[in-house]
């Protein structure tokens, strides 16, 4: 069992397949001449296995895939096979952009759930947002997914005077399709323009909600990220991930993998730990597991606090949001 100082208990893990992406979303990526990290940095299709097996003998339970962007890596197949082998729930965040082309794949891998990112209902916003042209692709892969069978959350990243204003435009699409929205707090990384204003929190992101609708708050779990709620009547629901106003730290689960083979023991944690280097050189690798999670701290990486209205996204030590992968 993988357990922190507070008693935490942590069966999820997250791994970042590449911080290679198709698209350009200013929040995420630091510029658009980035380099990604070669190939040979990366984990290989067997080290991520072998890694991956050893944390399942300690405990995890489920094992989200995440990028970049995970589809773009050209042995993601491979990968996910692999994967799929071991007895986890395995689930993934991808932008949903090559969906099409690995629905089979997914569906033989048995994964069942997926988390598309899509900020904005409209093509030329998302346009600007991404820098790329591919609104109706991905549109469509969220149907196609749907009708498959697949449980859709569509992760939102919600930012004032970008696109909360189309909060009840996305309330709407849960009417008649099953689909589940999650709105996304805007989170500070280092080089991704936030500011403490261009945040819409919960708080006033149910009150825009409740301006038209009558939401009623689902019961959820210790591990939930999202406070979830559904409309009477509507075929879907929608959830709040409140990270900035009321974060959920008191029952984090999650580890994270980046695609250069470190460890991440929180979203916002400064300090990481390189598993891929002893694990090529032969040495064992879980007691750097359990230290790095000893290490973790309480809350937010111990980086700032829920009243974030002073801070400054240049003040937090971390990597890209492309680089840790959600
Ligand atoms: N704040 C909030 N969410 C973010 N994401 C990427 N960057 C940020 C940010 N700065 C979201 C992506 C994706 C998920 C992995 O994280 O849109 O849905
Ligand atoms: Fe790519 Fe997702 Fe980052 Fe957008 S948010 S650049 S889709 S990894």
């Amino acid at each position: 069992m993988i357990k922190d100082t507070f008693n935490r208990v942590h069966d999820y893990l997250r791994i970042s397949l590449t911080d290679n992406c198709n698209l350009r979303c200013f929040y995420c990526m630091p510029e658009e001449d980035y380099h990604f990290t070669p190939a040979s940095r990366l984990m290989q299709v067997d080290e991520i296995e072998a890694i991956a097996r050893i944390f399942v003998s300690e405990g995890i339970k489920k094992i989200r895939l995440t990028g970049g962007e995970p589809l773009v890596r050209k042995d993601a197949r491979t990968i996910i096979e692999r994967l799929s082998t071991l007895p986890v729930a395995l689930t993934m965040t991808t932008n949903g952009t090559r969906l099409h082309e690995f629905a089979d794949t997914l569906e033989a891998a048995n994964i069942r759930s997926l988390n598309i990112s899509l900020d904005t209902l409209q093509s030329d916003k998302f346009h600007l947002l991404t820098r790329r042209n591919q609104f109706d692709l991905i549109m469509n892969n969220i149907r196609l997914m749907m009708s498959r069978g697949f449980n859709v959350k569509v992760n939102v990243v919600v930012m004032k005077g970008i696109n909360e204003t189309e909060i009840n435009d996305f309330i709407a699409w849960t009417k008649d399709e099953p689909v589940h929205v999650r709105f996304i707090e805007f989170m500070p990384f280092s080089g991704n323009h936030w500011k403490s204003d261009k945040v819409f929190t919960w708080h006033e992101i149910l009150e825009k909600i409740s301006s038209s609708y009558a939401p009623e708050p689902l019961t959820g779990d210790l591990h939930d990220t999202a406070k979830k709620y559904q409309i009477p009547g509507h075929k879907g629901t929608f959830a709040v991930i409140s990270t900035m106003s009321a974060p959920f730290c008191n029952g984090c689960n999650r580890i994270r993998l980046t695609a250069d083979g470190k460890i991440k023991n929180c979203l916002f944690s400064s300090d990481e730990t390189d598993l891929l280097t002893p694990f090529r050189n032969g040495e064992q690798i879980l007691p750097l597991i359990h230290q790095n999670i000893l290490s973790k701290k309480k809350e937010l990486g111990g980086q700032f606090t829920a009243d974030f209205s002073h801070l400054h996204a240049e003040e937090i030590a971390n990597r890209s949001m492309i680089t840790i992968g959600g």
